[in-house]
């Protein structure tokens, strides 16, 4: 829509000549009138002196630009150019300028030549009395130009605003989308080249329907789709990533369709613009302290995010091989080109394709789905689920329905006719979509969780009697290969403990089992459901006997993406096998075969901490002292990983479900140096950019992915608080909970309450000093900024000695959330200033 901005180049006629006499502008100001211009080398300066407009070349083009630029970011970023498709040519730079013309436009001359390169287009009739217009840059950096003389000086009826012409950059406030009255798009387009300001082939819009989402294109082709509204968010994120910096608003109604956001906080700068060179949109935040803008959102994220990336009714789950798998109920369309990983066709419904529809028609109920693209939709606002159903099942072609918008308990209708395409896996997505299938896929429940085996009847049966088949083969294979060489036996077993070697820093060999894999698919009966234990940040988890001693073995399968080399990852596995800790799960080997990267365990009997402590029966067996033994062993744990050990781990992920318990309660910290070993930048776990998710981050993390030594204590505050409270903490989750436990524990601190803290279930049986401690110290460790954090040395000095703590002060992740009734914005306040946090970085 670029074009819009009229190509007029044309000889200036004597008229025009009058305009001529200006005079220049001196001092620094925001405002051209009619009768000061704005030379080339001057420059205009918002208000409050956050933007700065003036003239520009880009890289090593010798073409000139009027642009727009954050004035106090050393290495200027052009956000925005006027004339970014009618440059000013050569080198007359110092008889550029740009002034209000007699009709009151805002014209671009060289007047050396006095050639008219760009002009507004302001229609006439707007026109009244033009003596009176100004070009004027105001604070949230749109030039815009406006009648000084209207009485009403509030007015945002800007005669023209820079706004609406948007180049690569989606500033704070500017709107993306359409204005319905006059069929006017707003969309980004990217720069040609990194020296070209003119329109590129890269954009990002709005596209139209009854359901709109956003898409980003590479010319006619579209590469990314957000996902439509839910009320909070795109569909495509993870609705827990609201962050509180922003405030992202979704505006849909007979008159316009768009999207903006705008900060929380004056003085944070964070951009949304088109990189054309890796073809991304990209949401960058400017960390003064580094001097460097930083990249905080980079979409396409995945593979996944692609247009349409498994075909009608493939689900995409990023991380796993092979990335696509039919949605539950459905096949693929042609096994032969699905199993030569060609997932253009997409899959078919399962069961009786051909009758009369709705006869033996259900809906699965999919969870965590990115909703699929909504060409064609049909929405009701005021719909009931039930009604939204039935809404559906009257309609042959309709084939999934879900609600319009997630907050509360959910409302209105959203319903899909045709092909579902689109589908990805996304974790936290509280949005379920229903997907018409055969009815006798459906379980009673019509629960269908994603791609999760939740299997009907007849596909457990299907699959168990093959299992018990080749179970009983194993047996069989096993009994006769045991009698009939014992001495095969022994060479196995040496083959199975092929000691993988280094040497380390002193010059001696480390050594660690390096199993077969082999061995491992028979440990663990070919990784059979059964086995499995659980499934953890970087992949699932299964138990294992290894057959000679029948040692119980815990089997950690890396999922998928390992940056990683073979050689890379043998080191890291073997230094983290070195780490020897009582508090640190114990690494018995590692398993690397083709793709294949696994983590060998001690197996631990009483699974996870978090089973036991919110559960209501379960965490009875927890009494004071055991869990006041637990929270001093993980900060123990920790300390050495932080501090003791050569290699300096940051955990990244430590949770209750991280924390498992021995035979004797003793807490032993798993799944640490994974990030290290998977080469991971993120904590990612096998969902998809959690950031905040957890509710076990830190502010510095969950806003700006920096982590530290630091944020890992705050982890440690979360999970020291929620031992003590044995209440999870939702952190900055769903807004359908209003107070969270770091608030409630600094709510209650303030008030001298913090007995009230404590879990109910110890009834008067526990030692109220220590715990009164423990909260102090937890609250210590949520310190918002970094360095008031206490290391793990003075953790554990505070948590066993009977020193004087310092005073908390307020911890740094509370939000609060307001929903305002009839204003359907979404506010997310941080209770103090967030610039800190993410300003100061200081935490590296
Ligand atoms: C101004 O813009 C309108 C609509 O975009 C267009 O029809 C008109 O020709 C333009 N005027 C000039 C002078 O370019
Ligand atoms: C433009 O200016 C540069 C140096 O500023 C000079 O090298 C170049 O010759 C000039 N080009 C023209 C066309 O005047
Ligand atoms: C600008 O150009 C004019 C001629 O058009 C010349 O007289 C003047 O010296 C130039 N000024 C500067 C600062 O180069
Ligand atoms: C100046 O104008 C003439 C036509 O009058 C044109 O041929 C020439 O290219 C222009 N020069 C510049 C530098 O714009
Ligand atoms: C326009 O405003 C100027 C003062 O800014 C005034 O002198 C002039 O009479 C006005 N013209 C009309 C047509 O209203
Ligand atoms: C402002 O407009 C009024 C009429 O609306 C006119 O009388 C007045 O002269 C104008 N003043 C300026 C400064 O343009
Ligand atoms: C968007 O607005 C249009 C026009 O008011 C309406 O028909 C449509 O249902 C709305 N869509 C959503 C998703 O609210
Ligand atoms: C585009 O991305 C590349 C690679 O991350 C980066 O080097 C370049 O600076 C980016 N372009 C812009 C305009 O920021
Ligand atoms: C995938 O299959 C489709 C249709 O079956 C075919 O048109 C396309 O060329 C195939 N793609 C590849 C990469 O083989
Ligand atoms: C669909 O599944 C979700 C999550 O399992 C559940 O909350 C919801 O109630 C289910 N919907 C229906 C209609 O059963
Ligand atoms: C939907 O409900 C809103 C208020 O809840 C009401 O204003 C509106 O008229 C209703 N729309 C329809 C189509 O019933
Ligand atoms: C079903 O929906 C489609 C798409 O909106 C529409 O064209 C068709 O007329 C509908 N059929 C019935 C029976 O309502």
């Amino acid at each position: 829509m670029t074009n819009m901005i009229p190509i007029i180049v044309l000889v200036i006629t004597s008229n025009l000549i009058s305009l001529l006499f200006f005079s220049q502008l001196s001092t620094a100001t925001n405002t051209i009138t009619r009768y000061q211009s704005l030379n080339d080398g001057n420059t205009l300066v918002s208000n409050d002196g956050t933007f700065e407009l003036g003239f520009f070349r880009p890289g090593s083009s010798t073409n000139r630009y009027v642009g727009l630029w954050y004035k106090n970011i050393p290495n200027r970023r052009i956000v925005w150019v006027a004339n970014r498709d009618n440059p000013i040519k050569g080198n007359n730079s110092n008889s550029t300028m740009l002034v209000i013309s007699k009709e009151g436009n805002l014209v671009l001359l060289t007047n050396n030549n006095q050639t008219l390169v760009w002009s507004t287009n302001i229609t006439t009739q707007l026109l009244s009395n033009t003596s009176s217009h100004v070009a004027q840059l105001l604070d949230n950096g749109n030039f815009v130009i406006k009648d000084n003389n209207n009485s009403d000086q509030q007015s945002k009826n800007f005669l023209w605003q820079g706004f609406d012409f948007p180049c690569d950059t989606l500033l704070p406030e500017m709107k993306l989308g359409w204005d319905l009255k006059t069929n006017f798009n707003r969309q980004l387009t990217s720069w040609k080249n990194w020296d070209d300001p003119s329109s590129g082939d890269l954009t990002w819009g709005i596209v139209l329907s009854s359901n709109p989402e956003t898409v980003v294109k590479k010319g006619t082709i579209e590469i990314y789709r957000s996902g439509p509204w839910n009320g909070v968010d795109f569909s495509g994120y993870p609705i827990l990533t609201i962050t509180p910096i922003f405030e992202k608003k979704f505006v849909n109604n007979s008159n316009e369709v768009y999207y903006k956001y705008s900060i929380v906080s004056k003085s944070t700068i964070s951009i949304i613009y088109l990189n054309q060179t890796i073809l991304r949109r990209e949401r960058i935040t400017w960390i003064p302290k580094e001097n460097t803008w930083r990249v905080y959102d980079s979409v396409p994220r995945d593979d996944c995010d692609d247009y349409n990336p498994c075909g009608p009714y493939g689900n995409c789950v990023h991380n796993v091989t092979p990335i696509c798998r039919c949605l539950d109920g459905f096949e693929p369309k042609s096994w032969e080109s699905w199993n030569s990983f060609n997932w253009t066709q997409g899959c078919v419904r399962k069961g009786k394709k051909t009758s009369s529809c709705g006869v033996n028609d259900g809906f699965g109920n999919f969870t965590g789905l990115k909703l699929p693209k909504t060409t064609h939709t049909w929405v009701d606002a005021n719909m009931t689920l039930e009604d939204c159903k039935n809404k559906c099942l009257e309609n042959c072609s309709c084939t999934a329905y879900s609600n319009l918008d997630v907050r509360g308990d959910g409302s209105g209708c959203s319903i899909w006719f045709g092909d579902l395409i689109g589908l990805k896996q996304v974790s936290a997505i509280p949005q379920d979509l229903y997907v018409r299938m055969d009815a006798s896929n459906v379980d009673s429940n019509g629960d269908i969780s994603g791609w999760h085996d939740k299997k009907s009847h007849t596909l457990a049966i299907a699959i168990t009697i093959p299992l018990v088949i080749v179970l009983l083969l194993l047996l069989i294979v096993f009994y006769v290969h045991k009698r009939k060489t014992k001495q095969r036996e022994m060479e196995d077993k040496l083959d199975n403990s092929i000691l993988a070697k280094k040497e380390d820093e002193d010059g001696r060999y480390l050594e660690i089992p390096f199993f077969k894999l082999s061995t491992i698919i028979d440990a663990t009966n070919d990784f059979s459901n059964d086995n499995k234990l659980g499934e953890g940040g970087f992949g699932p988890v299964y138990k294992g006997i290894l057959a000679p001693e029948r040692q119980v073995i815990a089997v950690k399968r890396l999922s998928g993406s390992s940056k990683q080399g073979t050689k890379e990852f043998k080191n890291e596995v073997i230094l983290c096998a070195k780490l020897q800790h009582r508090n640190l799960v114990k690494v018995l080997g590692c398993c690397i075969q083709g793709k294949e990267r696994m983590l060998i365990y001690e197996y631990m009997p009483n699974k996870s901490l978090d089973s036991f402590l919110f559960d209501s029966a379960q965490k009875k067996l927890l009494d004071w002292s055991t869990r006041f033994n637990i929270i001093c062993g993980i900060a123990r744990g920790l300390l050495y990983l932080h501090q003791d050990s050569r290699l300096r781990i940051i955990h990244r992920d430590l949770k209750p479900s991280n924390i498992l318990l021995d035979s004797d309660m003793n807490p032993k910290i798993s799944d640490f140096g994974l990030a290290k070993i998977c080469g991971d930048e993120q904590v990612e776990g096998n969902t998809n950019k959690v950031v905040g998710t957890h509710g076990y981050m830190a502010p510095e993390y969950a806003i700006d992915g920096v982590f530290s030594i630091k944020s890992d204590v705050f982890s440690f505050g979360i999970l020291l608080l929620e031992i003590v409270s044995g209440r999870k903490n939702k952190g900055i989750s769903y807004p359908r909970n209003n107070d969270n436990l770091v608030g409630k524990a600094w709510r209650l601190w303030k008030e001298g309450n913090s007995k009230e803290l404590v879990d109910d279930c110890f009834g008067e049986s526990y030692i109220l000093s220590e715990a009164l401690r423990c909260i102090q110290v937890g609250l210590l460790c949520l310190q918002q900024h970094p360095s008031d954090r206490p290391n793990m040395v003075s953790v554990l000095a505070m948590l066993t000695n009977e020193t004087n703590l310092t005073q908390p002060k307020e911890p740094g992740f509370i939000i609060k959330r307001v929903i305002n009734e009839g204003e359907s914005t979404l506010e997310n306040v941080m209770s103090s200033s967030i610039n800190e946090v993410t300003i100061s970085l200081d935490a590296r």
